[in-house]
């Protein structure tokens, strides 16, 4: 492989011939002389087999279509600019944060997480907040969400929640909205959730707009600098046009009238310059940090409370550009937070280390075969060189003999490169452990940070909350469903189950323990879980 970025276009680039304009071919470059009558024999028919411009046609929009999103399938995509305000060499030396002078171009994706392609922009859901960073180092996918913590602390749950969540696989009812029994019944078999949840039920889960939305990276990565030296970080994105929500009668309203509500919100504002701001922030802790706080910074249940660590503004997102396909652009990015850069790491979450199987994983299947890479809207903007070769869809024509390393026959074969070049280097972390199937004892609080956001709220914000749980358990059918989950309420709030309680017609069942974690094995040491005081 010496020039694999060579296009089969620019290499017969000396025989084009534009000239024909727009003149109408096939996809060989045959010009079309009547698109609108099939080839038959004689003025009535039958239609002629032979007819390769009516079956080109049509085979070619037989397969338009290609799966959506295991989840995430609604969304909507812009591009921008990222311009940083400080240099940041002090805790990373990913140049793109590095560097004050240069914009670093972004692809964004926001989404709703349930529903199909085509269901409404304004179910209560939780929203994707996807950007891609075009770098010089290579892509860097910072791949969040509109909240800051999830529903699960391991990726081996995701399955199980997303199942939950979706239309139910006999009747496929109901359209993305989780107010339904399945849901409902694993939240409340998983306490691990209740966090999640309860932003969830929150204003939160209504945007009034994706430019009026924060982002969360969630889960706590790491910052190497170049002398080596790691901290932990999470990444926010604060909207400079503030968090705003619709209320949840507004909300079916809208979705009556216009399920594209978000979509054409922020195209619109795109085409008329008002380019949606948002910046970029930061909490850092130093590695010698790590266990000062009374939860686990690997538990993406969990947030950092900001009056614990700031969040430091380090830069600015502009979104100026409307895509012009959106299949090419929105539907075939392939975001992945494995898409990383010099300067930022992974940490041991396993919510992520889960997810770092799971995207390049689907895509796989999504953009039919290994090569989706060379997918305009992936590539990166610098030059990829390795000795990857073949499969579906190739769109590189990798010239040469050689695709293999070490070599001596192709003094132009790629090159591993040293660190101090740019080379990625994994930090070097130190893990001294047993081999074994469990969850940290550090991550079974599920409560205290559940509560700290309900308490966080104004009273007209619990009231929604209250509200949006009494509608939501209000239409699930299985009794024991929503007295199970009051019993979860009452380890967040007692007040709030029993608000709960009051509209659903039920009392709040006293929960003497812990719930069990039903996804914590049944032989688990008992002293792992202590009895909750009620
Ligand atoms: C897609 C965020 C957890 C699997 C997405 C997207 C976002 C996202 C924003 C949409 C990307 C796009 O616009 O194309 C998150 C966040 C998570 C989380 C913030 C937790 C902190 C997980 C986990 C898994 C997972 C635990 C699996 C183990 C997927 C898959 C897709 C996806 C398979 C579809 C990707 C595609 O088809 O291109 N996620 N996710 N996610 N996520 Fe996650």
């Amino acid at each position: 492989a010496t020039e694999p970025t060579n296009l089969k276009s620019e290499q017969l680039g000396q025989f084009r011939d534009d000239a024909g304009g727009r003149q109408m071919t096939t996809n060989t470059g045959l010009k079309i002389n009547d698109d609108q009558n099939s080839l038959k024999a004689g003025d009535r028919g039958p239609s002629l087999l032979e007819d390769f411009i009516l079956r080109e046609k049509i085979t070619h929009f037989d397969h338009e279509r290609i799966p959506e999103r295991v989840v995430h399938a609604r969304g909507s995509g812009a591009h921008g600019v990222f311009k940083l305000y400080e240099n940041q060499a002090a805790v990373t030396k990913a140049l793109f944060l590095n560097d004050t002078e240069t914009e670093t171009p972004v692809f964004v994706r926001f989404s709703t997480v349930a529903g199909s392609r085509g269901s409404t922009d304004l179910a209560r859901d939780v929203r994707g907040f996807a950007v891609r960073f075009y770098t010089q180092e290579g892509n860097f996918d910072l791949v969040g969400n509109n909240m800051p913590v999830f529903f699960i602390q391991d990726a081996i749950k995701f399955p199980d929640l997303i199942h939950a969540v979706k239309p139910e696989p006999d009747n496929e009812i109901p359209q993305a909205a989780s107010a339904h029994d399945t849901f409902w019944d694993f939240i409340s078999l998983m306490p691990e959730s209740a966090h999640m949840v309860m932003w969830a039920m929150s204003d939160r889960a209504l945007p009034r707009s994706y430019r009026m939305m924060e982002g969360f990276g969630v889960h706590t990565f790491r910052f190497v600098n170049a002398e080596g030296v790691a901290s932990f970080v999470k990444f926010h994105w604060k909207p400079l046009l503030g968090v705003h929500a619709v209320a949840w009668d507004e909300a079916q309203n809208i979705s009556g009238k216009d399920p594209d509500f978000h979509r054409r919100d922020l195209w619109d504002a795109i085409e008329s310059g008002n380019f949606p701001e948002w910046e970029l922030g930061v909490q850092i802790v130093p590695e010698e940090d790590e266990f000062k706080f009374d939860f686990d910074l690997l538990d993406s249940t969990k947030i950092i409370p900001e009056e614990l660590v700031p969040v430091q503004r380090i830069g600015k997102m502009t979104l100026n550009r409307n895509p012009d396909n959106f299949f090419a652009e929105t539907e075939q990015v392939a975001f992945h937070l494995g898409h990383i850069v010099p300067g930022i790491d992974f940490t041991n979450d396993p919510l992520l280390q889960g997810r770092l199987f799971s995207y390049t994983d689907t895509q796989l299947l999504r953009l039919g075969g290994p090569n989706f890479q060379q997918i305009p809207i992936n590539r990166p903007v610098v030059p990829v060189h390795n000795n990857q070769r073949d499969g579906f869809s190739r769109q590189n024509i990798d010239a040469g003999k050689t695709s293999y390393s070490p070599n001596s026959l192709n003094n132009n074969s790629p090159e591993q490169v040293k660190a101090e070049q740019g080379g990625y280097v994994t930090f070097p972390e130190r893990i001294e452990a047993s081999k074994i199937r469990a969850r940290s004892k550090s991550f079974r609080d599920h409560f205290s940070q559940a509560r700290l956001f309900f308490h966080s709220q104004s009273d007209p914000e619990k009231n929604h909350i209250v509200d949006a749980l009494s509608f939501e358990l209000g239409k699930v059918k299985t009794i024991a469903i929503r007295e199970r989950m009051l019993g979860i309420l009452s380890l967040i709030d007692k007040g709030l189950a029993a608000e709960v309680a009051y509209a659903l017609g039920l009392h709040v069942p006293q929960v003497l323990e812990t719930p069990v974690n039903k996804s914590i094995p049944a032989d688990a040491n008992v002293e792992d879980y202590e009895p909750v005081q009620v």
